[in-house]
C-alpha cells in the first residue's frame, strides 16, 4: 500500500496516520517528524529547517525532496509506505512522481482531509504531544487520561513551537497558497479521495479503511 496524507496543519494527518500504519504495517513518514527529530538532535539540516518551521514556513524544495527519496529507497518501504505531510508543493509531487515511476510503482491514494480555518486552529492550539513515544492528544477531543501524561507510558506531554495561534495562520496560509494545488493535481491523476476532516477520528479512519 503506498498511501499519501493530504491536508491543512491540524487537520488530522498525523492521528489518522498512526492508525493507518497500525493496521497495515507501513512505515510512516512524516516530514515534519523527519525534522524536529533533526532539530532535537541539532544537527545541520535542523538548524536550517527550524529557521523556517519557526516561522510557518515550507521548507525548501531542495532540502525535503532528498531527504524523502533517501528514506523511499531504505527497504522498510519496499512493500509500501505512508506519506504524511510530502509532498506539499507542486514540484515535490513532481519529485515523487518521478522517482516513484524510475522505480516502475505508483501511489494507490492520496487521502485528502479538509476543514474549516476555525477548527484548524482549535485542534492546532489545544494539541499536546508525548515527548516520549509522540502520541498526539488534544485536550478537550482527545484527551489523556490524567492531565498533562501519556497514556501510554507516562511520558510528559507538551506543545510544539510552532503550535502558536500566529503561526498557525501563516501555516494554513501558506498551504493555501502551496499545498491546496495537489488536490487538483491528484484528482486529475484519478488517486484522490476526499474525506471530510470534521468528522471524529473513529469514523474518519472507518471511511479510509472501507476505501483502501
Ligand atoms: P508538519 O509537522 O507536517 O505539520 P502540519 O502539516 O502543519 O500538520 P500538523 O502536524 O500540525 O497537523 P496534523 O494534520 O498532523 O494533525 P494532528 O493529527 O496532529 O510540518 C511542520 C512544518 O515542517 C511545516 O510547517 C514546514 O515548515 C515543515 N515541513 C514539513 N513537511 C514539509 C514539506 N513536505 N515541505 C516543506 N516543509 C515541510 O491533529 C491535530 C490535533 O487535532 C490533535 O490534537 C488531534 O488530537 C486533534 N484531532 C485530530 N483529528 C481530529 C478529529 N477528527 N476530531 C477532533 N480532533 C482531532
Ligand atoms: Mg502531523
Ligand atoms: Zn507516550
Amino acid at each position: 500500500m503506498r498511501l499519501v496524507l493530504l491536508g491543512p496543519p491540524g487537520v488530522g494527518k498525523g492521528t489518522q496516520a498512526s492508525s493507518i500504519v497500525k493496521k497495515y504495517g507501513v512505515p510512516h513518514i512524516s516530514t515534519g517528524d523527519i525534522f524536529r527529530a533533526n532539530i532535537k538532535n541539532g544537527t545541520k539540516l535542523g538548524l536550517e529547517a527550524k529557521s523556517y518551521m519557526d516561522k510557518g514556513l515550507l521548507v525548501p524544495d531542495e532540502l525535503v525532496v532528498s531527504i524523502v527519496k533517501d528514506r523511499l529507497a531504505q527497504d522498510d518501504c519496499k512493500d509500501g509506505f505512508l506519506l504524511d505531510g510530502f509532498p506539499r508543493t507542486i514540484e515535490q509531487a513532481d519529485s515523487l512522481d518521478q522517482s516513484l515511476s524510475e522505480s516502475g510503482i505508483k501511489l494507490d491514494k492520496v487521502i485528502n482531509l479538509s476543514a474549516d480555518k476555525d477548527i484548524l486552529l482549535e485542534r492546532v492550539v489545544g494539541r499536546r504531544i508525548c515527548r516520549t513515544c509522540g502520541a498526539t492528544y488534544h485536550i478537550k477531543f482527545n484527551p489523556p487520561k490524567v492531565d498533562g501524561i501519556c497514556d501510554l507510558d507516562q511520558g510528559e506531554l507538551y506543545q510544539r513551537e510552532d503550535d502558536t495561534e500566529e503561526t498557525v495562520s501563516t501555516r494554513i496560509e501558506v498551504y493555501g497558497k502551496e499545498t491546496r494545488p495537489l488536490i487538483d493535481y491528484y484528482t486529475n491523476k484519478d488517486l484522490l479521495l476526499d474525506i471530510d476532516g470534521t468528522q471524529p477520528i473513529e469514523q474518519i479512519f472507518e471511511i479510509i479503511v472501507k476505501s483502501l
